[in-house]
């Protein structure tokens, strides 16, 4: 069977304890399946008194990820340590500079350095691998980038943040607030150590970026991605989308348009019965529309231990295998710098406003509207109190750009008491 393959390991939260369980727990089936065994060598974390569950003592510690990298004795480096700087993207760097094989999950840094990092790999001749970095444990990265390698695709999106998707399903079942949820979910740790990462759609523009540049092989461009959290979206946004027959999503979507690149994440109603809006909970999906193709849809667990740690594993065997599978599917020089293209897809759009309600209101958000070319296509008056009334506008296709100048004029009339709220309605 020849010498084992040598791993270290950065990082030994719940990813990567799942990597030392795996790598522990299915190590015949793996040297069944590669002729050859995979042995953690060296780990390193913040704490080493921290508990953990498994035991750790065989291998080496060492207190700083970079020494190692630098030890002599490991084949392939495992970073899980995450963040878009500081120690993870050194020890990175360090490691293939070192002609060192690196797996990653660190989606923040793949955002950021991507291409420089692809760069640094290709010219050390080493692998830089990305699976578990978007959608956990669901191999996109692997269908994109091999089983779709001879597709034109035109547009990846998707359900990527479970902890947003399983806020969002929780508040339609419960009835209950996105303030009271959000606090459930944090407290069952279901949300980043800066839970903004996940309510803010950061962590999901992290993956539409990377999953965008490796779908049409440009430039990884996470600036150029429009990002709205689900901070605004309230009980009564989810009653009014279920009474329209919609679920709101925070979906993440990525498209070459005539203008450029288009890339958002942003809360979305999308038909309940669609795919997309049948995902309940933390689960993730991912649809892959393609020309002359159905659309293939992927579904699974967007993170959690063994999910993930299986995604990670799955890279450190393509390299073992000798995979010549680019970072992102292609030399990092070929990557493409294309222009970028906000808010010109046309959809309907779902608008709640807090309007005063007094003689004359109404004329003037119809007419911010219709100055801007949008056209109304329902309108309701809902829940008067003495002096405001609610009201739920739904639009014909227009574009966001038309939307956000009509909102800020409509702002600046005086009439509305709250930030509207206006989310897309993808069909
Ligand atoms: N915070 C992420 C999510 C974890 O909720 O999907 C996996 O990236």
């Amino acid at each position: 069977m020849g010498m084992p393959i040598r791993i270290g390991i950065a990082g030994l939260g719940t990813v990567g304890i799942g990597v030392v369980k795996i790598l522990r727990e299915c190590s015949d089936i793996i040297e069944a399946r590669l002729g050859k065994r995979v042995e953690v060598v060296a780990v390193t974390a913040k704490s080493k008194e921290k508990p953990r569950d498994e035991n750790l003592d065989g291998y080496a510690w060492e207190e700083n990820p970079l020494d190692l990298v630098n030890r002599n004795d490991i084949d392939i480096f495992v970073e899980l340590i995450g963040g878009t700087d500081g120690v993870a993207h050194e020890a990175v760097k360090l490691a293939l500079s070192n002609g060192k094989h690196v797996v990653t999950a660190n989606k923040a840094m793949l955002a950021v350095h991507g291409k420089k990092l692809a760069e640094l790999a290709e010219s050390n001749n080493v692998s830089l691998k990305l699976e578990a970095a978007v959608a956990g444990g669901i191999p996109v990265i692997k269908v994109i980038t091999e089983s779709l390698a001879g597709s034109n695709i035109k547009r990846v999106m998707g359900v990527i943040n479970g902890s947003c998707n399983y806020i969002l399903t929780r508040m339609e079942k419960s009835g209950l607030s996105y303030e009271t949820i959000f606090k459930e979910a944090n407290d069952l740790g279901y949300l980043e150590a800066d839970p903004q990462l996940d309510v803010g759609g950061i962590d999901a523009a992290h993956k539409i970026a990377i999953l965008s540049s490796l779908s049409f092989g440009t430039v990884v461009n996470l600036d150029g991605v429009t990002i709205q959290g689900i901070e605004k979206i309230s009980i009564d946004d989810i009653k009014h989308a279920a009474d329209m027959g919609y679920r709101i999503k925070l979906l993440a979507t990525a498209q070459i348009t005539e203008l450029g690149l288009e890339q958002r994440v942003t809360p979305c109603l999308v038909p309940d019965l669609s795919p997309l809006g049948g995902l309940e909970g933390g689960t993730n999906m991912v649809v892959i529309e393609t020309i002359g193709s159905d659309p293939i849809i992927l579904q699974g667990p967007g993170a959690g231990r063994i999910p993930t740690a299986n995604a990670v594993v799955s890279d450190i065997i393509d390299i073992i295998r000798g995979s010549k599978v680019k970072t992102f599917g292609r030399a990092a020089s070929l990557l493409k710098d294309v222009h970028v293209s906000k808010g010109s897809t046309s959809t309907s759009y779902y608008i709640r406003l807090l309007v005063d309600d007094k003689p004359g209101t109404l004329a003037k958000v119809t007419a911010a509207l219709g100055n801007e070319g949008i056209s109304i296509n329902r309108l309701r008056q809902y829940d008067h109190n003495a002096t405001k009334a609610p009201v739920i506008i739904v639009t014909h296709e227009t574009t966001s750009s038309s939307i956000e100048i009509a909102l800020k004029k409509l702002s600046e009339t005086g009439v509305i008491s709250i930030e509207p709220v206006a989310l897309r309605i993808e069909k």
